[in-house]
């Protein structure tokens, strides 16, 4: 399958690594592409640099929006009529950082990046909030994990595109759950009690279930 990453740094880095691992081909883009340029030379053969956001789109079955909350609508403007056949995800959270590294939230408590990006896509597109509950770091070393494997969670209020997600996340090297529908994925998101958990899948469905 192919997938496209748009935007290739921290995190969507270690998203792009672990899903050509898993055997994705990638189309991957980012501001200026030297730092997407970097990470295909370091990934090799299963990673094309495209020429910029809507050329990432071409033949990809879904496509990963690795940004930050901040520039996320704008890549979302410029993309929006290419998402029609597209399995859209998202693991932004509703973060800004300043010229100092301190990070704050941008939208109030209780409102989740899930919801308002919800908003902000066509009406019909298949999104699936996911890949954005572990730090990078984490996300390296725990996907793969035996002999069980760490659970990613996710949350979309449409079946299909549960699907999608589940075998991305597969082939990242994770147990997806499903955590509920676009109104849950604050539990997945900086603050919420799904944020940042490293669990195996029993202990992840006594969570979800646990809520
Ligand atoms: N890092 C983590 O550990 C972590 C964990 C969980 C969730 N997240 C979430 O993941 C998202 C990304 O975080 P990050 O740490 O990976 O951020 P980051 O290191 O700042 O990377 C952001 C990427 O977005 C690209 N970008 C910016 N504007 C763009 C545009 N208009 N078009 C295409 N690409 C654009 C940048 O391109 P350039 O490289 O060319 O500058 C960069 O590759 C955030 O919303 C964050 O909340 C991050």
């Amino acid at each position: 399958m192919t997938t496209a990453i748009i935007g290739t740094g921290g995190l969507g880095s270690v998203i792009a690594r672990q899903l050509a691992t898993g055997g994705d081909t990638l189309r991957i883009s980012s501001a200026n592409n030297e730092s997407a340029r970097t990470l295909a030379a370091q990934i090799g053969r299963a990673a094309f640099v495209a020429a910029g956001n809507r050329d990432a789109l071409q033949g990809a079955d879904a496509i990963v929006l690795a940004l930050r909350f901040t520039v996320l609508k704008g890549v979302i403007d410029e993309i929006a009529d290419s998402l029609a056949d597209k399995l859209v995800v998202v693991p932004s959270n509703p973060l800004t950082i300043d010229a100092q590294g301190n990070l704050s939230r941008v939208l109030p408590e209780g409102q989740s990046s899930g919801k308002v990006v919800a908003g902000w896509l066509p009406a019909g597109t298949r999104l699936a909030m996911a890949f954005g509950t572990l730090s990078a770091d984490l996300f390296m070393s725990s996907s793969n994990r035996s002999p069980e494997p760490a659970v990613l969670f996710y949350a979309t209020d449409n079946d299909r595109a549960g699907e999608e997600v589940e075998r991305l996340i597969r082939t990242a090297g994770f147990e997806p759950v499903k955590a509920g529908g676009i109104e849950q994925s604050g539990r997945l998101e900086v603050g919420g009690d799904l944020h940042d958990l490293v669990v195996g899948p029993a202990e992840a469905r006594s969570l979800i279930g646990g809520a």
